[in-house]
């Protein structure tokens, strides 16, 4: 019988294996995005960092732009590159020389408290403990990711050494780093790696990578994640009894506290679901931010998810599991303040939750989602690829949200700022 050309296709391809139909499309996709980043990141194909205006690095150290440019006529600290028309450019290592630079001055003249506003490092000594801090929220797409990375960044871009984790095997977060997972990771070198259960575990400090970012370090994450999910319940079920060391919850804990001594900050990306993963990085959290999109199915979604997590963390504390957050946050994101039904569902959250919710709300923007198109942050993007006004609103709302959840931070190690 005579068929439409276009139905033979279709019904040719029905006979054909699903998975090779599949196996097929995945190597072409991942063929494109290779080519992809070659022209986006020439010549090596990889991601560097711009460099920062002397306005930007006189916000991030935290002194004036006219005390810097002082500073640089003097020959005194990290020398800018002079650019067109005069313009000062610092590198964000130059950024973190001339923070170190500052503080020296400081100590010398006996300020103590005003070196420690420029170099942020916790100090041991007084107890200022790692801050985990696990963002986290089962629904997909309420912002996790994007929360993240912008807050690795800016912890690291203000001061602290800090260490993003990415904990989904969908490696969002691996990819705004310039990893495309399937090409550029082998077995071993996700946190999987480190908190597998048999004798192919081997130590974090060698899985964690720098990044082109200056004091921020990466453990990426691929599929490999997804046998940790597999694993625990074989684990579970083979425990001895009184065996800690096979508990999932002490795992990702374990791992870190092996890197502690390098790190003020570790920042971990979860995935949107409610595993072991996501179960191990809130047990080895000293803070967690819960992201929420406002609205209305969200909000609903995050009701069964804090039922799910506080039913599951009660589990893990009868186990054992010690579980005192310093602080648990709810981030508001994509926020449209001219959006009524979101503004409304904001004010039912704030009145719910009180100050369990950050005052700032991060604003969704053209910005970020642009920056997003080319695996870019909005940090790395710059303001010239914008108009004025909507970079300056999405920067201007990512500081709010990063430097409140720093100011959390500082309190956690009992600073008075
Ligand atoms: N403030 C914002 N303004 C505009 N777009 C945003 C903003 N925040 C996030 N997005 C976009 O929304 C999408 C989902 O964000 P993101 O990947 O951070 O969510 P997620 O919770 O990590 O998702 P998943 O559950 O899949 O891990 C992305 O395309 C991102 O670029
Ligand atoms: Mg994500």
């Amino acid at each position: 019988m005579a068929t439409a050309s276009g139905q033979v296709t279709q019904d040719q391809q029905a006979l054909r294996p699903a998975d090779e139909t599949i196996a097929e499309d995945a190597q072409a996709l991942s063929a494109q995005l290779k080519a992809m980043r070659e022209r986006l990141f020439p010549p090596a194909s990889q991601k560097t960092l711009r460099s920062f205006t002397s306005g930007e690095a006189a916000r991030l150290v935290g002194v004036s732009d006219g005390y810097l440019r002082q500073l640089s006529l003097a020959g005194e600290g990290p020398q800018p590159v002079v650019g067109a028309a005069g313009r000062r450019y610092y590198s964000l290592a130059d950024i973190d020389a001339l923070r170190h630079y500052l503080a020296e001055q400081a100590l010398a003249k006996g300020n103590i408290s005003k070196a420690r506003t420029y170099v942020k490092w916790r100090d041991q000594s007084l107890g200022e403990h790692l801050q985990v801090i696990s963002v986290t929220n089962f629904k997909g797409g309420s912002g996790k990711t994007t929360s993240a990375v912008h807050l690795a960044q800016y912890l690291a871009m203000t001061g602290h050494r800090v260490l993003a984790v990415d904990l989904d095997p969908q490696a969002s977060l691996s990819a705004l780093f310039g990893y495309q997972p399937e090409l550029d990771l082998v077995g071993n070198d996700t946190i999987y790696g480190a908190i597998r259960y048999d004798e192919e575990a081997r130590p974090l400090s060698q899985i964690i990578r720098k990044t082109y970012f200056h004091n921020l370090d990466l453990v990426p994450g691929n599929l490999e994640l997804q046998e940790f999910e597999h694993v625990t319940p074989r684990a579970l079920a083979e425990r001895k009894s009184g065996d800690a060391h096979s508990l999932f919850f002490t795992r990702v804990q374990a791992a870190l506290q092996s890197v502690a001594d390098d790190y003020d900050v570790v920042v971990i990306d979860c995935p949107p679901q409610l595993g072991y993963l996501t179960l191990s990085a809130l047990c080895a959290s000293t803070s967690v931010i819960v992201t929420v999109h406002p609205q209305m199915l969200d909000v609903a979604s995050m009701s069964q998810f804090l039922f799910m997590t506080s039913d599951l963390l009660g589990v893990v504390r009868e186990a054992g599991g010690t579980l005192n957050f310093d602080f648990l946050r709810y981030l508001i994101t994509r926020f449209e303040p001219n959006d009524g039904p979101q503004a409304q569902i904001v004010g039912f959250l704030r009145s719910l939750f009180g100050e369990r919710v950050l005052t700032s709300p991060m604003v969704k923007s053209t910005a970020i989602s642009d920056a997003g198109l080319t695996k870019q942050t909005l940090y790395e993007v710059g303001r010239e690829n914008f108009s004025r006004g909507t970079y300056d609103r999405a920067i201007e709302s990512l500081e709010a949200v990063n430097s409140e959840i720093e100011q959390l931070v500082h309190s956690a190690w009992g600073r008075k700022e």
